[in-house]
């Protein structure tokens, strides 16, 4: 069966009523969240994790934290979404196996290794708590959850995106290490009912043409 890959950026709308039947194998799951691990991230450095809610147990007790949103409960999973502010600690795990092959230079599009991993250590020689390590948490790992929701369309299942939770409070119930901050929430699984249809803005009216 053809299918036409234009059509899945409109197919994609937030589900709020899943089947709670309906249960993904762990196989799946997993390569959905590798699929969402293809998204582009500064240096490559993947500044995401996933906690994946899969249990009724896990799932009873975010749902009060995530302002009783029954999707929690009813969808086949809820993958938390978390950024890293730390991210630069991947960087020798990411490079080093190219770096063993002698792809070293030119690799990743950056004419020299060294200085790519000096302007990493530079760029996050600043404070846990700074505004830096915090935007680009939030800012890559946005593009991953992104793309998880994407691959699961393409996948034929549903999703929902939520920020309507408690984000402290998420992160004592979870013990989420200072490493991490929550970003966002993603049900997955197979709706009951449609997304309420939305609208968009007209493309003219969020276009700028070079420059205010
Ligand atoms: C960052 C973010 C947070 C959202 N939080 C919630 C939420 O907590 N609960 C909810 O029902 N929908 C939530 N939504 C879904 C939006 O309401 C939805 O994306 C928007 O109305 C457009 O509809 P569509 O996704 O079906 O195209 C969120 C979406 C985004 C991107």
């Amino acid at each position: 069966m053809s299918y036409d890959p234009i059509a899945l950026f409109r197919k994609r709308q937030s589900v709020r009523h899943f089947d709670p039947a309906f249960r993904l194998k762990e196989r799946e799951i997993l390569e959905l969240l590798e699929l969402a691990g293809w998204a582009p991230s500064s240096w490559n450095l993947q500044h995401w994790k996933f906690i994946v809610f899969s249990d009724p147990e896990a799932k009873a007790k975010l749902l009060p934290i995530a302002m009783n949103q029954r999707q929690i409960v009813d969808a086949s999973i809820t993958v938390a979404v978390l950024g890293d502010l730390e991210a630069n600690l991947n960087a020798r795990k990411v490079y080093e196996p190219a770096v063993k092959t002698g792809l070293k230079d030119g690799y990743a599009g950056y004419d020299s290794y060294t200085a790519m991993m000096q302007q990493i250590e530079q760029a996050y020689a600043v404070d846990l708590t700074a505004q830096y390590r915090r935007d680009e948490a939030i800012r890559n790992a946005s593009l991953a959850a992104m793309q998880l929701m994407l691959a699961a369309t393409a996948k034929g299942l549903d999703s929902g995106p939520m920020v309507g939770f408690d984000a402290d409070a998420f992160v004592g119930a979870f013990n989420v290490p200072p490493r991490y901050i929550p970003v966002l929430l993603v049900a997955i699984g197979r709706a009951v009912r449609p997304a309420r249809p939305t609208t968009r803005l007209p493309v003219e009216e969020t276009v700028v043409w070079n420059g205010f």
